[in-house]
């Protein structure tokens, strides 16, 4: 978003009351054909959402270690599994989506990758019913706990992420938290219209209406992941929220290095982009160790 429209955006989520509601995904589960295809070419490496990725991975890469088994619940086509997966080759991954269609696409991908670190399991986030207690090293999940019908369905995903994680295990949760105006809603949901299809405009909408109020997540957070890690939220706009555990990995100065030169070989815009997200969730009291 150009700054003008961010600081104009920002004022009014400061001194608005919340007139907005939360609206149920028209999708719960991604398996239209055409929306899975305009989702998954936005996502890929150069598309609008190439920042975002990377912002993710530098924080996943933080809370993961060699050896590990992670699970990432709701995986999509894997752009952001197997953008973390090429960079932890020793690392492996569960990728687990109920939609078969993004299923198909996401083993497509990591094939023509060559990855082999990554297993997909066709399976419903709230209920994990193939994994083991306590089986589980790190949790990740980005942008799909507001696919969720409602709070009873995000209180069962958050105990299921207790049951099967060791008591030392990663946490990385990342979704959109609802603004308070439905204007400020359009305004991010419509910022790169001019560059993706319509109907990756009309999905992004949907989701930040379908997102959950800061508070009931916080509080929902509180009840069953608080031993994991800490809830963090974009400053003033709460436009995204992060549960993250703390670092697990020493300091590796060869993957900080590849995350930078990741950075610096995105376009200036996209930079721009990442800056900003960086410089929100750090007002917000989320730092990032391997992207300045
Ligand atoms: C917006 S996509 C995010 C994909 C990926 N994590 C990313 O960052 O690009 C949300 C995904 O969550 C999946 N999903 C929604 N509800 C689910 C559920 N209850 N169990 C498993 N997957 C679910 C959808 O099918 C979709 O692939």
């Amino acid at each position: 978003m150009p700054s003008f429209a961010v600081a104009k955006t920002f004022c009014r989520e400061l001194i608005v009351k919340r007139s907005s509601t939360r609206e149920t995904e028209p999708d719960l589960v991604m398996d239209d054909p055409d929306k899975v295809a305009a989702y998954t070419r936005a996502g890929r490496e150069d598309g609008v959402m190439a920042p975002v990725y990377l912002f993710h991975c530098a924080q996943i890469c933080e809370i993961i270690k060699p050896g590990d088994t992670v699970l990432d619940l709701g995986c999509g086509p894997a752009t952001q599994l197997a953008m973390i997966a090429r960079l932890n080759p020793e690392t492996h991954f569960i990728g687990m989506d109920l939609s078969n269609e993004m299923l198909d696409k996401a083993g497509d991908y990591i094939a023509q990758q060559n990855l082999s670190n990554i297993e997909f399991r066709q399976g419903d986030i709230t209920q994990l019913v193939t994994i083991a207690d306590a089986s589980i090293d790190a949790v990740m999940s980005t942008v799909v706990l507001h696919h969720l019908p409602d709070l009873k369905s995000l209180g069962n995903t958050f105990a299921e992420i207790k049951r099967v994680l060791k008591p030392d295990g990663g946490l990385y949760l990342v979704d959109f938290g609802h603004l308070k105006s439905e204007k400020s809603i359009r305004d991010f949901a419509y910022q790169y219209a001019d560059r993706q299809a319509e109907l990756f405009t009309l999905d992004y909408l949907y989701s930040l209406r379908a997102a959950f109020w800061p508070d009931d997540f916080s509080n929902l957070y509180q009840k069953h992941l608080s031993s994991f890690g800490k809830f963090y939220k974009t400053f003033v706009m709460p436009y995204m929220m992060v549960v993250k555990s703390p670092a697990r990995r020493e300091s590796d100065v060869a993957l900080q290095q590849q995350l930078q030169s990741l950075k610096l070989n995105m376009p200036k815009y996209h930079q721009t982009d990442l800056k900003d997200l960086m410089i929100f969730f750090k007002l917000g009291g989320l730092k990032s160790k391997y992207l300045n």
